[in-house]
């Protein structure tokens, strides 16, 4: 007997003690190549890793000693290809070879002959019941004792099982965790425009909102904001989270018209591993991103029809399912959702889910466009230029009465960004000058989109604005000051009436005389 019980044990622990610190595949490798050259000689030692999805194995770390056929490597090759390895994977047992020449005939056992390998050992590595692969053994003559060397090898197999499936555990963590603060950076960056003070409003429709903000804040309430683009509603949501308990985790944003949609789902809800081509890793949704934290789901309404059914599904049980995986994945997010579409004409057209909405629409808040809270265009020109002049550290242009009142006339539609961007240009090409309602006439002229929508729109407000005055005028007898003039009539300032009055090209003793004398 070469080896007591005793002396078996002590090999054991001190196989343990020399790899379990390890954290890479080639130091745990060549420590446990050392420790057993302590005890017995080999020739070659080796370790496969099997992939079942694959049925492929691969080496799990340059293998020690005599290399046949060459060098090895580390891409994976099919089972078959590795006989001996093939034979311990399926049956999990060990497989014993003491003349390796009467086996030529298999390719991989002609190569290791070649080398001058005679005799193997291969073992399955096991763990759980789970095959992980098989450690090999490889002698130029065959060993002495063999079949108890066997039985210690059987023991050794057993115990490099566990560091192996130890050391990819904490690979594939390390390679998740590395992911998820990717994740996390990519997110937090992409979050940099919430300037917390920098959010400004006078008008009682604003005030409002940020009250039902504030109440809704520190509830789970799904949140639906509707409202044009640019009016804040990005700001408002994260103005939300911000306020919640829930400020310590992300607020991921989710842009639904920006994915594509085949790969929409797996990016709300994550998928498993080899869920589809391309699926190389589990991959965490937004939603698992968003756990403790807040969802904003920004253009609810582009949202595909069959992921409606999945999203009500999600918020009222909590729950969802990731692309190729069945188990049920337990979720605590808040979820906003924000579009500038109405979802009303959306459910009656059949492209939104009407439960869907109801489920969305617990607190609703609704951000008027800024033609519609004209009294926050002062301020927000004021506060909004301060903040640039100084990030661009340029002197502030300086505004007229009128420019400003010219600013409080256009209509917006581009709202809070279009006039932020006005802003912008405006310290950049006019830093400390004096802007006059001409000016302001010229930059919005020149700033306007090329869409026709647009302009026709902005043409028929000129033109309602023209035909508003003119009604003003025939009715006043071309009178503008005083108690019965146009200016008190339509609660303008003189100034004003006049300026428009030249602007428009309207004159007002024509439509006086034309008023009274034949109709047009
Ligand atoms: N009341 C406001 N005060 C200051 N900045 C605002 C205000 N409303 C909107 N903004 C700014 O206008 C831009 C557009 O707002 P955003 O929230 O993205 O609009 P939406 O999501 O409705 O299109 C952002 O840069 C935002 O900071
Ligand atoms: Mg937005």
């Amino acid at each position: 007997m070469r080896w007591t019980t005793e002396t078996r044990y002590r090999m054991l622990l001190e196989i343990n003690n020399a790899v379990v610190t390890r954290t890479n595949r080639e130091d745990l490798f060549q420590a446990l190549a050392k420790e057993l050259r302590k005890h017995f000689a080999f020739d070659r030692m080796a370790i496969n890793l099997y992939d079942a999805k694959s049925q492929s194995i691969s080496y799990f770390a340059a293998a020690d000693g005599v290399q046949p056929g060459g060098g090895l490597t580390r891409h994976s090759r099919p089972l078959a290809d590795g006989a001996i390895a093939r034979m311990v994977v399926q049956s999990r047992q060990p497989i014993i070879i003491d003349d390796l020449r009467r086996y030529t005939d298999l390719s991989s056992i002609g190569a290791m002959v070649e080398a001058g390998l005679n005799a193997t050992m291969a073992f399955p590595m096991l763990v759980r019941s789970r095959i992980l692969g098989s450690i090999h053994f490889s002698f130029r003559s065959a060993p002495e004792h063999i079949s108890e060397l066997t039985e210690v090898l059987t023991d050794v197999s057993r115990q490099v099982a566990i560091a192996v499936d130890n050391m990819m555990a904490y690979t594939e963590l390390e390679k998740l965790n590395k992911n998820l603060e990717r994740e996390k950076d990519f997110l937090l960056q992409s979050s940099d425009d919430y300037q917390q003070d920098e959010f400004f409003y006078t008008s009682a429709a604003m005030a409002g909102i940020m009250k039902t903000i504030q109440q809704a804040a520190d509830t789970d309430a799904t949140v639906l904001i509707t409202g044009e683009t640019g009016t804040g509603k990005d700001y408002l949501a994260h103005c939300i989270h911000n306020l919640s308990v829930r400020r310590s985790h992300l607020f991921v944003k989710t842009n639904c018209p920006a994915l594509a949609s085949s790969l929409f789902e797996s990016e709300l809800f994550g998928h498993a591993k080899g869920a589809f081509t391309g699926a190389s890793d589990k991959r965490l949704g937004r939603f698992e991103l968003a756990h403790g934290g807040t969802i904003f789901l920004d253009e609810i309404a582009e949202l595909p029809i069959s992921l409606q059914a999945k999203l009500l599904h999600i918020l009222q049980d909590g729950q969802f399912e990731r692309v190729g995986d069945s188990r049920p994945v337990q979720i605590d997010c808040r979820v906003i959702a924000a579009t500038n579409k109405d979802l009303q004409e959306g459910i009656r057209a059949g492209t939104f889910r009407e439960d869907l909405f109801y489920r969305l629409n617990i607190v609703s808040i609704h951000v008027p466009p800024l033609r519609e809270r004209k009294e926050d265009i002062p301020l927000l020109m004021k506060q909004l230029t301060l903040i640039q002049a100084r990030e661009m550290n340029r002197p502030e242009p300086i505004y007229s009465n009128r420019a400003i009142e010219c600013l409080c006339g256009y209509p917006w539609p581009g709202n809070v960004r279009e006039l932020k961007n006005l802003v912008k240009r405006l310290v950049i090409l006019r830093a400390g000058d004096r802007i006059s309602a001409d000016d302001v006439e010229k930059i919005l002229e020149s700033a306007r989109p090329q869409g026709q929508r647009v302009s026709d729109e902005l043409a028929s407000l000129r033109d309602s604005e023209r035909q508003h005055i003119i009604k003003a005028l025939a009715k006043t007898r071309g009178v503008l000051g005083g108690k019965r003039g146009a200016a008190q009539l339509l609660g303008l300032p003189r100034s004003t009436i006049q300026y428009r009055i030249k602007k428009l090209n309207i004159k007002p003793e024509n439509y006086l005389s034309r008023f009274s004398s034949s109709k047009t």
